[in-house]
């Protein structure tokens, strides 16, 4: 009986399947990101032959913008598209709608017969264009030629929900070729990013030529290997992608030296293509602070003439001194001459102040303005360039340090430090505009994992404390990449893809959806595979560790069927001649498994290292009158692993959940969390382990979590075979400064993340 049910509810479910695969398929949605305000599919579809043309109007506005799309057929066809002025059937024609009045927005319609273009602006148009371009197969990127492109039957109205839509690259910290930046460029304009952010300047490095100061590039452009590059040769050893780029690389004197820099020439032509496709590009000269580039160069720029990095920041440049006001002038004089963004990133941030209150020329200084503090003498600082950068009608951003001491309200507020949520919403009350760059999750140059997608694609720009009029003070958002350890190209778009895209839904789409998101997004890697786009593969749905008791089966959902996993159980990191898991691997004793992904091309996504561990079922302690809650023993001091925390504490409290008690807040601290986890069944528990920074998680004195160690909110997650009852627990945490997470939740029997119960922590 139980037999013959299970079958007939299996051809229910497959007639099921068999119907939704047909409904879906006559009107697939197209897949695009971002996600179109409004989209509407038909059945028929518009085919685009060589003899296709493009419709301009005489005198449309639109002229750049038709020759990208007839530019877009190109490798499929071996020629672009021809444009007329002529109207006839069977065209795509680019209409001048003055009734589409929203910033950016525009309209499609593609019938059987033709194909409608229509925006109120030339960057409308152009964002409708990147549309088309991803309606067309992924093909036209390459050189498919004889392709049959198709595009199918749409009605699209579309504008976005941010005006600042951003992708930052930091190239003092390692240097990045013109073409790649042209490259990254192309790849924010296909998914409608328009702010690129260039971070020129800093300590390891000055890439922007400056003519006044020759020495900034022709000394400060080049460096000796330093620290962080001896960080990513030892990485290389493991990844490739670490390898520092030998196109960066000279010989000078007989000494290898490191670095780059673009001239204005170099610089104007990136501005060009960038303004081409409707990108601003915001130069950052990132000061007082991070300067050591440009004093190694110019002595008189600092208090003392000397620079060296300290405990946290490097020498900043002495605003006391009128040379280096007269320095800054003339710098922004020739940045402003090269790029025609309206806004100019002066950074202020990270300054250390103290060489400030050392200068008898500051303490001049700070006297004669009355100012109280150095925070005071730094705003005054911003202050003086922000003057001059209006006096040239041009806008100053800053990171959000440059609140600190008083600033205009004028600055544009660019927030970055997740421990101060206060800033964004402080600076939007008191009427100044934000951009919302938060380290977590918006710097893509911390390692992702399973985590960071979601958490850029869900990320509210929008802090709750705000008022809906307050809140259009946040004008956008933005990802960063800081590249100390990202020597190459390949690395950078590693970091940046996907998270790129999430980024541009979030901004661009009103409404989220993230398991449409993921659908639509894995049939972009096809068109990314095309630009040679050295993106992250998806990760494999795994856990950490695994806990059985007699035997298991490790199975591996694939991301995407194109995708193939192969293991190994002798330690190494697969390669593409390893095992190819084909389907469920037995396991039946305690065992290693290293697996990774890898495209049809051959490039690997992460190795993911995977523990099975054969272990009895935990035995359950009696507690006699036990306490409600864990004990929380706290120690204000820092240590750098679990492992290391000891000492006397400097409190004890108790906490009804796994989380940080009020009291035991500082800038670096220790918490051990201890007493006894009572589970209601008998089951493998598995439990999952965010924090930022280290975390260790024992159960039945069993090591259950290892999240141990320096980093950014980071989830590590692990088994643990549990009777029924009460279990010691001891869970160890290390803030080591700069903003903490602790997260501990749990599943059974493959059930979703739940909180643990208060009722099931006891001491
Ligand atoms: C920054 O990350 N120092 C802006």
């Amino acid at each position: 009986m139980k037999n013959a049910r299970n079958s007939f509810h299996q051809f229910y479910i497959f007639l099921f399947f068999l119907a939704g695969f047909v409904s879906v398929k006559a009107q697939q949605t197209p897949a695009l990101i971002p996600q179109p305000t409004s989209i509407t599919t038909g059945k028929a579809s518009f085919t685009v032959t060589p003899n296709t043309t493009i419709h301009v109007a005489n005198g449309s506005p639109f002229g750049n913008e038709a020759a990208l799309l007839a530019e877009l057929f190109q490798n499929s066809f071996g020629q672009p598209l021809s444009q007329t002025t002529k109207a006839s059937p069977n065209q795509i024609s680019l209409k001048h709608d003055k009734t589409i009045t929203a910033a950016e927005g525009y309209r499609i319609s593609i019938t059987a017969k033709e194909t409608v273009v229509a925006a109120g602006s030339p960057v409308g148009m152009f964002r409708a264009v990147q549309t088309i371009r991803q309606l067309l197969p992924p093909s036209v990127e390459g050189k498919a030629q004889g392709a049959k492109l198709v595009l199918p039957a749409v009605e699209i109205d579309d504008a976005p929900s941010f005006g600042w839509r951003g992708i930052h690259l930091d190239v003092s910290r390692h240097f990045f070729s013109l073409d790649y930046v042209k490259k990254l460029i192309d790849l924010m304009a296909l998914y409608k990013l328009n702010k690129f952010h260039f971070h020129l300047t800093d300590d390891q490095g000055w890439r922007v030529e400056i003519k006044k100061y020759p020495k900034l590039t022709e000394e400060g452009a080049w460096r000796s290997f330093n620290n962080q590059d001896s960080v990513c040769m030892e990485r290389a050893k493991e990844n490739p992608d670490f390898i520092i780029d030998p196109k960066h690389i000279v010989s000078k004197d007989g000494k290898q030296l490191y670095g780059g820099f673009y001239t204005q020439v170099q610089l104007k032509e990136l501005v060009a293509y960038a303004v081409a496709r409707h990108i601003e590009i915001i130069p950052e000269i990132d000061m007082p602070g991070h300067m050591m580039a440009a004093i190694n160069s110019y002595n008189y720029l600092s208090c003392d003439s000397t620079s060296r990095f300290g405990q946290f920041f490097s020498t900043p440049i002495c605003p006391c001194n009128p040379s280096t006001i007269q320095f800054a002038k003339d710098i922004f004089t020739e940045i402003m001459d090269i790029f025609p963004s309206k806004y100019i990133h002066i950074g202020g941030d990270e300054v250390d102040r103290t060489y400030w209150e050392k200068s008898d020329a500051c303490k001049a200084l700070m006297q004669k303005e009355g100012m109280k503090n150095s925070a005071e003498l730094q705003a005054w600082f911003i202050r003086q360039m922000e003057s001059f950068f209006n006096a040239n009608g041009k806008k100053l951003i800053g990171w959000d340090e440059i609140l600190e001491g008083g600033v205009t309200k004028t600055a544009t507020i660019m927030y970055w430090r997740t421990w101060v949520p206060h800033a964004p919403v402080e600076a939007a009350k008191s009427g100044n505009n934000v951009i919302m760059t938060p380290g977590n999750p918006m710097y893509f140059s911390d390692q992702p994992d399973k985590n960071s997608l979601p958490a850029v694609y869900n990320y509210e720009m929008i802090p709750k404390e705000l008022t809906p009029t307050e809140a259009k003070r946040i004008v956008g958002g933005q990802g960063n990449l800081w590249t100390e350890y990202i020597p190459t190209e390949q690395r950078a778009d590693y970091l940046y893809m996907p998270r790129l895209t999430a980024l541009a839904e979030n901004l661009w789409s009103g409404k989220k959806n993230y398991s449409s998101y993921l659908q639509r997004l894995n049939t972009h890697y096809e068109r990314l595979d095309y630009l040679d786009v050295s993106y992250r593969l998806p990760d494999l749905e795994l856990l950490n560790e695994y806990a059985f008791t007699e035997a298991t089966v490790l199975s591996v959902k694939k991301p995407f069927d194109e995708l193939i996993i192969r293991y190994t159980l002798d330690g190494s990191a697969p390669t593409s001649a390893s095992a190819e898991l084909k389907g469920p691997l037995p396991i039946r004793q305690s065992a290693q498994v290293r697996l990774a992904a890898f495209t049809k091309g051959g490039r690997r996504g992460d190795v993911q290292d995977v523990h099975f561990k054969k272990q009895s079922w935990a035995k359950a302690h009696n507690l006699v009158a036990p306490k409600k809650g864990l004990e929380a023993i706290w120690y204000k001091r820092s240590f750098d692993s679990t492992s290391l925390i000891s000492g006397s504490p400097d409190g004890k409290f108790t906490v009804s959940t796994v989380s940080v008690p009020a009291e035991a807040k500082a800038e670096t601290f220790a918490l051990q969390f201890r007493g006894y986890i009572d589970v209601p069944q008998q089951g493998i528990y598995t439990f999952y382990l965010t924090s930022d920074d280290a975390s260790f998680l024992r159960i039945a004195g069993r090591e259950v979590v290892n999240n141990d160690g320096m980093h950014p909110p980071r989830e590590r997650n692990g088994q643990v075979a549990l009777q029924k009852g009460s279990h010691p627990f001891a869970l160890d945490f290390i803030e080591g400064g700069g903003g903490f997470t602790l997260r501990l939740k749990y599943s059974l029997n493959g059930s979703e993340p739940k909180d643990i119960p208060a009722g099931w922590l006891k001491h």
